[in-house]
């Protein structure tokens, strides 16, 4: 396995949120989290374990930002969540203006990164979903820069 990532298996979705909420932990702003994978593979569900251990509260996170596109919280951090699925490459994408997101110091975690074009142009941990069963999940983590290398190995030690 790559030093620059991990994998993991969840046999259920706690053990996904508890991901999540450990990742959390270790973050300090400014964070971009590429999620990719298919659908009902379990990227909101890690979001939400993201969103409690960023002690966001409960009222404010109620749901898949899916027909929204992008929202906003105030945690530990300030967080912004996009979902990208309904999103087309191009001018749609364009005019999300993700890059002012990804530069305002808040945590970013983008579900459906891989559809944004640019998405090679900066440093972001990649999470993909893959589904296994209908209770496991497999999760592979990849540092695309320093600081993710960082989290992921911080990540490892939490193990
Ligand atoms: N190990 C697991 N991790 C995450 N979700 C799981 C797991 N096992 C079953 N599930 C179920 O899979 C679904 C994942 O949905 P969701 O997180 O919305 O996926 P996505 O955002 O990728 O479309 C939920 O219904 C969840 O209860
Ligand atoms: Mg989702």
């Amino acid at each position: 396995m790559n030093a620059s990532e991990y994998h993991i298996t969840t046999g259920s979705p706690e053990e996904t949120r508890a991901l999540g909420r450990a990742l959390a932990g270790r973050l300090r702003g400014g964070e971009i989290l590429g999620l990719s994978g298919d659908l009902g593979s379990g990227k909101t569900c890690f979001v939400h374990g993201l969103a409690e251990g960023l002690e966001v509260g409960g009222n404010s996170w109620v749901r898949s930002p899916t027909f929204t596109l992008i929202n906003e919280y105030e945690g530990r951090l300030p967080v912004v969540h996009v979902d990208l699925f309904r999103v087309a490459p191009g001018p749609e994408m364009e005019d999300l203006h993700l890059e002012e997101y990804f530069a305002s110091g808040s945590v970013c975690v983008v579900e459906w990164f891989e559809r944004l074009d640019a998405a090679g142009a900066q440093e972001f941990m990649g999470v993909h979903f893959r589904y296994v069963d209908e209770e496991r999940r497999a999760l592979r983590f990849a540092a695309h820069g320093r600081r993710y290398g960082e989290l992921v190995a911080a990540l490892k030690e939490a193990r």
